[in-house]
């Protein structure tokens, strides 16, 4: 039974047994991410201190400035999970294509894979507000011991075994699934122990928050103009606040705890939006839903896209069920 005071590794070993594929290898990945996690928080940390901010040069495959802590936060979680011999592939929002891994031992029998956004919300920390880490696993589904292949990465969200993510804030979480609830952890860096401070994590089934880029506001389709004035409007418990952070860990964190919507629909500039179905919707989707929330493209379960490519995007609606659902019948009432 979870309790409070519970570190992260004594609540891993506690429920292992109670995760359906059983075997201590789910356990050792979240264990390497969360050590993973502990470095690259440090070095978020530090980040006003050194002049480590700033673009390190390059462009990652969508044409966006990569910010050092990007390169930093990718190379730490890549080495990781690579150096403990744990999973068999990984594909990560910086990288052009998946990577992968040789197991030392002769037969690598490492089934599971893992994708990654290493540094989510990137261009807040310059400006000293939160930022996170999203992460996805799923099995493989070509035979163990052979070298992955794309099909691997491209499985339905509804395939994940686990997702979960690392928010940077005021204070240092992580908050996973392995398909019964979400667990949230926060860090005590005196320590440098993640104690189960949030167990069994529910959305609100209406909340009074929405998250929506409003700049983009002219550029949204119909049913999402729409719904964002039905959201202004004084009658029964609304109009609701907004709140955007420019993260989506940040935003999807405070929602899910306070109760409300995120929202990064397509625009006439954007035609599917801009995050990636791989390594930020479908997890974010199976954490909503773990948490009884929902999480949507405006027409489907973001969790049932047939993905088609690593770094595809799509239109992302999700939080507490009732404002999804709510946002959804604008949707198909201008579609
Ligand atoms: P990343 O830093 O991994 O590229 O992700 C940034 C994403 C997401 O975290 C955030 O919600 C969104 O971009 C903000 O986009 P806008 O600045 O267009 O609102
Ligand atoms: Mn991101
Ligand atoms: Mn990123």
């Amino acid at each position: 039974m979870a309790s409070k005071n519970q570190t992260l590794g004594e609540f891993i070993i506690e429920n292992q047994s109670s995760f359906k594929y059983s075997s201590g290898e789910l356990s050792r990945l979240i264990n390497s991410i969360r050590l993973a996690a502990k470095v690259v928080n440090h070095e978020v940390n530090k980040a006003g201190l050194v002049d480590i901010i700033g673009a390190a040069g390059d462009t990652n495959i969508q044409g966006e400035n990569q910010q050092k802590l990007d390169v930093y936060a990718n190379e730490k979680f890549i080495h990781t999970l690579t150096n403990r011999n744990i999973v068999c592939g990984i594909a990560s929002e910086e990288e052009d294509d998946f990577i992968t891994i040789n197991s030392q031992d002769e037969n690598h029998q490492n089934k599971y894979i893992v994708l990654i956004d290493p540094l989510d919300g990137s261009s807040n920390i310059d400006v000293n507000v939160s930022v996170g880490t999203i992460f996805s696993v799923y099995r493989r589904i070509t035979p163990v011991g052979t070298p992955v292949k794309l099909k691997d990465f491209l499985q339905k969200g509804s395939q994940q075994v686990a997702a979960g993510y690392i928010v940077y804030g005021t204070s240092t979480m992580l908050v996973y699934t392995t398909g019964d609830g979400v667990n949230g952890f926060t860090l005590n860096p005196a320590i440098g122990s993640y104690y189960l401070s949030h167990p069994n994590i529910k959305f609100p089934e209406n909340g009074s928050i929405y998250s929506v880029n409003e700049g983009n506001y002219i550029h949204f389709p119909q049913g999402i103009k729409n719904y964002i004035k039905y959201c202004q409007k004084e009658e029964d418990n609304r109009p609701y606040t907004s709140r955007y952070i420019g993260s989506l860990v940040s935003d999807f964190h405070r929602n899910m705890i306070k109760g409300g919507i995120y929202m990064y629909p397509k625009s006439s500039k954007n035609s599917n939006g801009k995050l990636r179905l791989l390594y930020e919707c479908n997890p974010m989707a199976f954490l909503a839903e773990q948490a009884n929330g929902k999480a949507s493209d405006g027409f489907t379960r973001i969790m049932d896209i047939a993905p088609t490519e690593l770094h595809q995007r799509v239109p992302f609606i999700c939080g507490s069920k009732n404002m999804v659902i709510k946002a959804e019948e604008f949707m198909f009432a201008a579609k």
